[in-house]
């Protein structure tokens, strides 16, 4: 059985102002503290203006903090990017990449997260690769063709199970309430598991999220399938509430 702990991730996207923000981390990071050993690490992800002051809020507490995106550049005339060194700076450990909605957004390609991947990990951050299908890609079978060349192209050389996280997040379960079966997340997080090795070292230790309409009902269920070591939260994320049950779930 995996001995991969648990990581639960809330990917606040861009929701928040600053009083918001805070009383959401303070009110986390006191449940964690009261909790005593819990079985998941968990990290937050505010937007960019948050991240200092969530920081500092967050600085006596096991509560990890993660940007959403990261500039494939240490620095230098790129208006309006963010480098991974000003993410260390505001505490951050982690960095989400390759999130769905950046990549049709910004039109992210492989080649851009991967940049961007080699950026965090020289920077000391645990990038956070995401991947997924779209709903046209997935009824035309092609799911784990297109997840596969996602790993193969994002996947930065130094990918480590220490230093590199992967996010499963359907792009048809994201912000929809329609989650993936957990029979489907158990043969994605298989085949994933699957594709990593030779691309990361220790492969088998790396961690495997699922992300896309995760929830407190749901979320046992999806936490028990083989293969899954985590969450990647949105909507949830954004209620202390919803988000401490879904890690409870672990
Ligand atoms: O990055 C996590 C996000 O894409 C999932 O969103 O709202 O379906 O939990 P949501």
């Amino acid at each position: 059985m995996s001995a991969r702990r648990k990581l639960i991730a809330g990917n606040w996207k861009m929701n928040g102002l600053k009083a918001d923000g805070l009383a959401l981390a303070s009110d986390l990071a006191g449940r964690l503290k009261g909790a005593g050993p819990v079985a998941f690490d968990m990290l937050v992800c505010p937007p960019f203006p948050l991240l200092f002051p969530v920081g500092e809020a967050i600085t006596d507490s096991p509560l990890a903090l993660g940007g959403q995106d990261c500039a494939p550049k240490t620095s230098g005339a790129h208006t309006g990017d963010v480098a991974p060194t000003m993410l260390t700076d505001a505490g951050c450990r982690y960095v989400i990449l390759g999130h769905s909605e950046r990549r049709a957004d910004h039109g992210e390609s492989d080649a851009v997260v991967k940049a961007k991947a080699a950026a965090a990990l020289a920077e000391g951050l645990v990038a956070i690769i995401c991947v997924g299908e779209t709903e046209a890609q997935r009824d035309a079978g092609q799911a784990d063709a297109v997840v596969a060349g996602q790993l193969a192209g994002s996947i930065p050389e130094g990918a480590t199970a220490d230093n590199t996280v992967i996010a499963y997040e359907p792009v048809w379960a994201i912000g929809t309430g329609k989650t993936a079966t957990p029979g489907d997340v158990k043969a994605m997080h298989a085949h994933i598991r699957a594709e990593l090795d030779g691309r990361i070292a220790d492969a088998a230790k790396v961690r495997i999220l699922y992300g896309g309409s995760v929830k407190p009902g749901n979320a046992a269920e999806l936490m028990a399938v083989e293969n899954v070591d985590g969450a990647l939260v949105g909507g949830a994320s954004l209620k202390a509430e919803d988000f401490w049950g879904i890690a409870s779930a672990c």
